[in-house]
């Protein structure tokens, strides 16, 4: 069985006073939940003081990107080692976001999901369609291709420690929430993907999370679907009480 995983997006907000006022809020409201992994990915400026706050507190905490080299001549990057310093315990990598404006292509994701890996940080690593992908109907080939490139040279060892995000480039933001049907079947497709690529048990063994659009009203709906093991959320992790609710529907 796995276990459901619901991780906050906070995206470009919140200075370190604000994140660690949020952060205290989150832990408060998830206190108590058991049987969800839970983790908070605030900007890397408010990363240390969260991390003095989420502390053993069972609430894990994440960066927003990272940058495959150590050390070096790599200016306004920020490495594996630098984010395990500041209490990381997970990354996102290759967000659509990084993708759309900072030109992250499945090759930068892939290097970075190594270095990552290496690190012992546990990645959760995004791919999804825009909308024109989706009217197109290339849906299943946009996202295969993002998760084979995103995870070719990984072994099946490391493969198990990863996190697939599912958010539809369409849905982040907008509102438009995938239908439980659309996004179950994304994710089922994306299982066999795992699968091919690997082996029926480790494709059972990773989680998939569902992102764009998630809110209190529409979580659990997601979450009861097979293939889906909880959620990415963007805006509604900005607020305390909506984030601990999306946790709860994950239960
Ligand atoms: P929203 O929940 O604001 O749609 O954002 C989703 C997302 O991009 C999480 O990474």
């Amino acid at each position: 069985m796995r276990t459901p995983f619901v991780a906050g997006n906070w995206k470009l907000n919140k200075t370190p006073d604000e994140a660690e006022t949020l952060a205290r809020c989150v832990v408060d409201a998830v206190s108590g939940v058991t049987d969800v992994d839970v983790a908070i990915c605030p900007p890397f400026t408010a990363l240390e003081r969260v991390s003095s706050v989420v502390c053993c507190t069972g609430v894990g905490l994440g960066a927003q990107n990272m940058y495959w080299e150590a050390e070096g001549a790599f200016t306004g990057e920020v490495s594996a080692p630098m984010l395990l310093t500041c209490g990381c315990e997970y990354v996102i990598l290759g967000h659509s976001e990084r993708r759309q404006f900072f030109g992250e292509t499945d090759d930068t994701v892939n290097r970075r999901l190594k270095a990552a890996l290496s690190a012992d940080l546990k990645p959760i690593v995004c791919i999804g369609e825009s909308f024109d992908e989706r009217q197109a109907n290339v849906t299943e080939q946009v996202v295969e291709t993002q998760t084979r490139g995103a995870l070719d040279g990984i072994s099946a060892e490391d493969a198990q420690g990863i996190t697939l995000a599912y958010e539809p480039v369409w849905a982040i933001g907008t509102g438009l929430t995938a239908t439980p049907e659309q996004a179950e079947a994304v994710h089922a497709f994306l299982r066999r993907v795992l699968a091919q690529i690997y082996d029926e048990d480790v494709a059972q063994g990773i989680r998939i999370q569902y992102g764009g659009s998630v809110k209190p009203d529409n979580a659990a709906e997601l979450f009861q679907q097979d293939n889906i093991d909880g959620g990415l959320i963007g805006g509604a992790s900005l607020e305390a009480d909506d984030f601990a609710a999306i946790v709860k529907a994950a239960i």
